[in-house]
């Protein structure tokens, strides 16, 4: 079966656009045609400036906000990336496997570093570092696919290299994925920028749609979406992007055709109401469930104990096989 594994990162709240362009299609079709892992990759929140305490916060709100989308354990494993010392001993590994002038290209990397340059401040080691981290979490589940955003296929194609160098020096050890990428009707941009993505690192954003904003908050965000000033409703991602984004989402919500939806609008008020209902709608269960979960945080804990554990047993063969590949002596009494 096929082998699928994707992470979020603890660095903001979870936003419709990780809904849209991930996480439903994980619940939706991935954990019931693969053997998929999902992971709350609470080591790479460390990478930028943070607080303890609210990544902490975040993971444990990411893994509950994961379930409320309908990740079923019994289909497929949730974890946290912490509880499995294997990404951590595996990324030391790739280190040696990487150089420094791969990791210095990376697009995520340079745009980060520059900007904190200019700031006249200096980014962490770990940013640099950070896409090996990445590699290992996928490679140590011989995992064959990876769904991801355009923003990461950089780093997919360097787990990719990483793997398939490994396996010519030190034998054959790792699968050598690849990056799926989500459907483009599925890229949600932002509300009031509608040029960039719906991220959650740039926080509070008045465009930014957050899984656990409450319905007047998600109302009021849609019907101040930035449009234009033309009066007539028309898809055109090109000229009319902010008008395009709000038929999107519409679209993803409702299950329609984002041009064929535009043919039934006169006016944008019309529109950006249905779209927020839309919205409110497709989230209300997933809202209901979390504060289910959050009523519950024993299930959540047990949840996250036994996913750890099961994927801890998956990565430990892989593991070990590349540390005895690269060289490194087995403790006395391990199988060789
Ligand atoms: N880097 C990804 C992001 O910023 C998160 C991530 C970490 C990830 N490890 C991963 C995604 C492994 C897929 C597979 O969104």
């Amino acid at each position: 079966m096929t082998r699928v594994f994707s992470g979020v990162k603890p660095t903001g709240h979870l936003t419709l656009g990780n809904y849209l362009g991930a996480m439903r299609r994980w619940a939706a079709v991935d954990q019931h045609r693969s053997d998929a892992l999902f992971c709350v990759v609470d080591l790479h929140a460390l990478t930028v400036d943070h607080d303890p305490a609210r990544v902490r916060r975040l993971s444990r709100q990411a893994a509950s906000l994961l379930l409320a989308a309908g990740l079923d354990p019994e289909l497929c494993t949730v974890f946290v990336q912490s509880h499995v010392d294997e990404h951590a001993r595996l990324s030391y590994v790739l280190e040696c496997v990487a150089t420094d002038g791969e990791m210095r290209r990376m697009i995520q990397y340079k745009e980060k570093a520059a900007r904190e340059r200019e700031r006249g401040g200096s980014v962490r080691l770990s940013l640099l570092t950070y896409p090996v981290l990445m590699a290992a979490d996928i490679l140590a589940y011989g995992t064959d696919e990876v769904p991801v955003g355009d923003d990461q296929t950089q780093h997919v194609e360097l787990a990719r290299d990483l793997a398939v160098r490994f396996n010519q020096r030190y034998g054959h050890t790792f699968v050598v994925p690849r990056a799926t990428g989500p459907a483009v009707a599925a890229r949600v941009m932002n509300l009031q920028d509608p040029t960039s993505k719906m991220g959650k690192s740039e926080d509070t954003g008045p465009g930014i749609v957050y899984l656990l904003d409450e319905p007047d908050v998600v109302r009021k965000k849609v019907m101040r979406a930035v449009t234009d000033s033309g009066r007539d409703v028309v898809y055109d991602r090109e000229e009319r992007a902010g008008l395009a984004n709000l038929l999107e989402i519409l679209a993803a919500c409702t299950g329609g055709d984002p041009a064929e939806l535009a043919g039934g609008y006169d006016s944008y008020g019309a529109l950006k109401k249905d779209t927020a209902e839309a919205v409110v709608e497709m989230l209300r269960p997933v809202r209901e469930r979390h504060k289910e979960l959050c009523a519950d945080p024993g299930y959540v804990e047990g949840v996250l104990e036994d996913g750890a554990g099961k994927a801890r047993a998956m990565a430990r063969p892989t593991v070990d096989a590349a540390y005895r590949g690269i060289g490194l002596l087995p403790p006395a009494g391990a199988s060789r």
